[in-house]
């Protein structure tokens, strides 16, 4: 029986390691051949080597001159943004207060949550994202919107009600109670590929007695996954200071409470010393460096070399929508000029690995997604070098990899995402002009 088998013919690009620490960390076919069976993973190599075993009859999808590579994962951002998106604010505590938390208001209303989340995820999967850490709002509805969506479309996505009891506008307060929260775990977390995250939005919007709870929660539901802000923002950095005067850093009033731990995504990073750069090492929680959004609100350059240096995981998020694109080839333009404003060099190779391999590491989903070894979940997507006029000039003349992989990055985005799959099947094609 073949109806289940599916292969694509197409130059294939997937890591198995970190190219920043690791020699030979990729697998690259030129004329490869993707094998998937029954929505995973079946065989990624030579398509000269992989023909013949073949069965008869299946038919081959011809993606020749074209770039295979896992679906991208954004391990930060916002679906009820998606409204508020390219908003003018001085610096992130104007923005918030000027425009973030009207949008979000809107959200207890499910049919707005849903039409936004099915924009939202037509718009990820556009961009060539398959599984994203997700904020909603509030309001226990705009989960369910979003699961239902991503449910229907049969993409692995996280996401999770935001927790906020104080310094916000009481229509979108809630309180340390996190019952709601908890239905919500049993309701989504590991249904189907939904995978839930515990949400506090950040420090300065929880008291001590949610941020306790929450912590009690994150120890009840080991595997699921936390996510929230830090060090973003100096005025913000400043806040935090004056609201938790007896902790050492923005950090540790997470780590006090007991949410660094492994599945614990923590947007920014921005302004975290070296003790709080180890402990992320130490704990196995993760850093969502998100330039576009940083750059946006001028909040800060984030260190992608201490990061390394300490040894924490990193992954790159769009953080929309203080961030100003879907795209994650456009995130590696921005993380790109960040590091070399920070004085160090980011290859193509190494922000194509954190966009696929080293996103699934950070959320300890390595083997479940994120590149093609043998029965990792078949989301892929593929890109084309020749999309605009203007890349296909310059990659007709590219010597190796890392110059396409590096024009892609600099000059590509939605429109470079010829189609998207999630689970072996194709849930975006782009219409050609
Ligand atoms: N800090 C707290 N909430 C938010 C948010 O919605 N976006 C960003 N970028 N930072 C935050
Ligand atoms: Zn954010």
């Amino acid at each position: 029986d073949t109806r289940n088998l599916q292969a694509y013919r197409a130059s294939l690009l997937h890591f198995h390691a970190d190219p920043a620490f690791a020699e030979d960390a990729y697998a690259w076919h030129a004329d490869g051949l993707l094998v998937v069976e029954n929505g995973h993973i079946k065989a990624a190599g030579d398509h000269a080597q992989l023909i013949g075993s073949l069965p008869q009859g299946v038919e081959v999808v011809d993606y020749r001159g074209k770039i295979i590579v896992p679906g991208f994962i954004d391990t930060h951002l916002h679906f009820p943004q998606t409204d508020m998106i390219a908003s003018p604010a001085p610096g992130l505590l104007p923005w918030l207060e000027n425009f973030t938390f009207p949008t979000e208001r809107r959200f207890g209303d499910p049919a707005h949550g849903r039409a936004t989340a099915d924009f939202f995820l037509d718009e990820l999967l556009r961009n060539g994202t398959t599984t994203a850490l997700v904020y909603c709002t509030v309001h226990k509805e705009s989960v369910d919107a979003l699961f239902e969506a991503t449910t229907a479309r049969n993409l692995r996505m996280g996401g999770g009600k935001v927790l906020m009891d104080r310094h916000c506008p009481d229509f979108l307060q809630d309180t340390a109670d996190l019952r709601e929260s908890e239905d919500l775990i049993k309701r989504w977390h590991k249904q189907g590929r939904s995978m839930y995250a515990i949400t506090p939005r950040f420090a300065p919007t929880s008291t001590e007695a949610q941020l306790a709870a929450t912590g009690e929660l994150a120890r009840a539901y080991p595997d699921t996954f936390i996510q929230t802000h830090v060090s973003e923002n100096q005025d913000e950095c400043r806040w935090v200071g004056e609201l938790f005067p007896q902790r050492r850093s923005y950090l540790d009033v997470y780590d006090h409470y007991g949410l660094m731990r492994p599945r614990a995504m923590y947007g920014h990073c921005i302004w975290l010393d070296d003790a709080d750069f180890a402990r992320m090492a130490e704990t196995g929680a993760a850093i969502s460096h998100c330039p576009t959004s940083n750059l946006f609100l001028g909040s800060g350059l984030f260190d992608i070399a201490r990061a390394d240096q300490a040894g924490a995981l990193v992954s790159l998020g769009t953080d929309v929508g203080a961030g100003t694109s879907f795209s994650m080839l456009q995130t590696m333009n921005e993380a790109y000029k960040v590091a070399r404003l920070k004085g160090s060099y980011l290859p193509a190779l190494r922000m194509f690995y954190l966009a696929t391999l080293g996103a699934a590491r950070s959320m300890q989903l390595e083997g479940t997604i994120g590149n093609f070894a043998p029965g990792v979940e078949a989301d892929f997507i593929v890109l084309d070098p020749r999309a605009t006029p203007l890349l296909a000039r310059r990659t007709a003349h590219s010597n190796t990899l890392e110059e396409t992989l590096f024009a892609l990055a600099m000059l590509g985005d939605d429109r470079a995402v010829r189609a998207t799959y999630a689970a072996g099947s194709l849930v975006h094609e782009r219409t050609l002009p």
